[in-house]
């Protein structure tokens, strides 16, 4: 059996099926970080009531879509770039800056970097201290690492993850605001990826949104794949007061890369206060009980999450993400094993908070595991 079998993305439920011979309606994905209520009812009803809307081709300026984003963000329409999930937005952000070099703070999403690989620019990677439990801190070490980096560079790119997948850390906003200030002496662009958000406990406090205005070499990444449980809509969004940097993008996209029914129907979510309510109460009651709980665990260490996920280290030596991922994909419990991330080892996992039944029954394995190794 390979070694890097259970390197997988969250959402390898296919490979996951093949494997282990587990049917993929039983795994629990505690490594996707999708939201465990599923989609809003509201968006269910409609999606019911309107499957004739893909007989026609979504407008191509997507006006409606960008009204409801921009209702629901309190963002100007025209700063909205509607796209193929965040991914395709990563990539054309990425392709239509063509940054000489990036900088990117680490461990974070491989997505970036990826991008970055493939129209070959060049990027380092500013690490989260994991003595500062990956929270960054005083930003003028970053400040000065990325004057040195990249200032006096063509087009250069500050890319973050906030909340930070996968440590689940965040910036606050007088932090955003210095790296954006400080970047707008040197051109920096900075894009941040805001798909977590949304779960955080004071939205207000880490969202850069109150930013666009005063900072055009800001972009900010969202998506529904998370927080509204739709990956397979494909629907993300970009936002920026940059004129020319939206027009080098939409000159990139194709046309009609978001489908019609995200284009007139999927917007409802955005209204659906009950189901925004319902997660965000689910989220943060969770992530409360899983931290209390695994705070009492000897044998791992736990990052403060942010998001609707945590990441710990297992500091038993004998032990690593590996062989804890195998015992919980027995149970059908598939967690990420994050040694594949930079900076990170094999004694690092995640996992995302999910009902509070399923959340138990892998508080329970890890429990167990540990309290063995412990004896
Ligand atoms: C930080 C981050 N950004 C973007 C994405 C991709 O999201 P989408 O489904 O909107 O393309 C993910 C998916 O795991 C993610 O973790």
């Amino acid at each position: 059996m390979s070694k890097r079998k259970n390197h997988f993305h969250g959402s390898d439920l296919e490979k996951i099926e093949q494997l282990y011979g587990i049917k993929k309606e039983n795994i629990i994905r505690f490594g996707a970080n999708v939201n465990p209520l599923g989609i809003s009812p509201v968006l269910s009803d409609t999606l019911r009531s309107h499957p004739d809307c893909i007989t026609l081709y979504p407008d191509r300026e997507y006006s409606s879509l960008r009204s409801s984003l921009s209702a629901y963000c309190n963002v100007d329409a025209t700063y909205m770039i509607p796209g193929n999930g965040s991914t395709e937005l990563i990539a054309l952000i990425i392709q239509a800056l063509s940054p000489q070099k990036a900088m990117i703070l680490g461990p974070s999403y491989s997505e970036y970097e990826r991008e970055l690989l493939q129209i070959s620019s060049s990027f380092q990677y500013f690490p989260l201290r994991e003595e500062d439990d990956f929270v960054l801190g005083d930003t003028a070490p970053l400040l000065s690492a990325l004057q040195n980096t990249l200032a006096g560079c063509d087009n250069p790119l500050f890319i973050l993850c906030n909340p930070n997948n996968p440590t689940s850390t965040a910036l606050t906003v007088p932090q955003l605001e210095s790296i954006l200030s400080f970047c707008a002496t040197y051109s920096i662009t900075v894009m941040i990826d805001e798909t977590y958000v949304e779960f955080t406990k004071e939205i207000d406090n880490i969202t850069a949104i109150s930013l666009l205005e005063p900072y055009p070499n800001l972009v900010i990444l969202r998506g529904v794949s998370k927080f509204f449980a739709s990956p397979g809509l494909r629907l993300g969004y970009a936002m920026t007061s940059d004129p020319s940097l939206r027009s080098r993008v939409l000159s990139l996209q194709h046309p009609w890369s978001v489908n019609s029914f995200a284009a007139l129907h999927a917007g409802v979510m955005f209204t659906d206060q009950l189901y925004i309510m319902r997660t965000r109460n689910l989220i943060h009651a969770e992530r409360e009980r899983i931290v209390e709980r695994l705070s009492r665990i000897s044998g791992i260490k736990l990052y403060p999450p942010e998001a609707n996920f945590i990441l710990l280290r297992i500091l038993d030596p004998t032990l690593n993400a590996s062989a804890l991922f195998e015992t919980a994909i027995a149970q059908g419990l598939m967690i990420r094993d994050c040694s594949d991330f930079p900076f990170l080892g094999p004694d690092y996992f995640r996992f995302c908070f999910m009902l509070p039944k399923d959340n138990d029954r892998l508080l329970d394995v890890i429990e167990q595991v540990f309290a063995k190794e412990t004896l």
